[in-house]
């Protein structure tokens, strides 16, 4: 069984006093079983903080971004093996915000993938197609390719990853996509991954998740659970979302 997982994405949202109430929240509140996992992606300064505050807890921790490259002249870049100390689980790569202001490619997200990989750190490899793009039918030509990219460069290592489907017109916006609708994307992207000999990898739904609409959504056989947005910066919601 692929088991849940709920991740809040924080964005550039954050504070050390407002992190140290949610955090402490999550930490008294969270019961974690074997079939649910929680996790927050903090902004990188504030890595030490969710690692202090969770670190003998069930809830894991990680990052929203990481370098592809290792170390050097890459002013303002974080590399994998800085967040190894600081004992993150995970980083999100390929965020459509970063694709979108950023110039983030598909090669570089699945670089990025990789380097995370390299020192052990689960990737959340995002992807996930416009409104254009969904109004012009092409929905599945897009994460298709996205994903393509991603299993081309990672090989053998693919199972390891963390898929996340975030149509970038439902992130922010307060319009989600149907249960029915995710769940077409996200059976489309589980037979790609079986084709891969990767079958197992958790794909999450991201997009104006809801402590109203998550059970819907991660009732559906090819949804695994969801990154979080918004409703991840409020403790009780966020619960209600990871328990649902
Ligand atoms: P919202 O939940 O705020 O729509 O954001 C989704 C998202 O981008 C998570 O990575």
């Amino acid at each position: 069984m692929r088991g849940k997982l709920v991740v809040g994405n924080w964005k550039m949202n954050g504070g050390l006093a407002a992190n140290a109430r949610l955090l402490d929240r999550l930490v008294t509140e969270w019961q974690p079983t074997e079939a649910r996992s929680l996790a927050v992606c903090v902004p990188f300064p504030y890595l030490g903080q969710a690692q202090a505050a969770l670190a003998s807890t069930a809830i894991g921790w990680g990052a929203q971004d990481v370098s592809a490259h290792a170390s050097g002249a890459y002013t303002g870049e974080v590399s994998a093996a800085m967040l190894v100390e600081f004992g993150c689980r995970y980083a999100i790569v390929g965020h459509s915000e970063r694709r979108q202001m950023h110039g983030e490619t598909d090669g570089l997200v699945a670089a990025k993938a990789g380097a995370a990989l390299g020192v052990g750190i689960t990737p959340i490899v995002c992807i996930g197609e416009s409104l254009a793009e969904r109004e012009a039918g092409a929905t599945d030509v897009v994460v298709q390719r996205q994903l393509g990219v991603v299993i081309d460069a990672l090989g053998t290592e693919l199972p390891k990853i963390v898929l996340a489907y975030e149509p970038v017109w439902a992130i922010g916006t307060g319009r989600t996509a149907s249960p029915a609708q995710a769940q077409q994307v996200h059976a489309s992207l589980r037979s790609a991954l079986t084709r891969a000999r990767a079958p197992d990898v958790k794909v999450l739904y991201g997009g104006s998740v809801k402590a109203a609409n998550a059970a819907a959504l991660f009732a559906m056989s090819d949804i695994d659970g969801g990154l979080i947005g918004g409703a991840s910066l409020d403790a009780m919601e966020f619960l209600a979302i990871a328990r649902a």
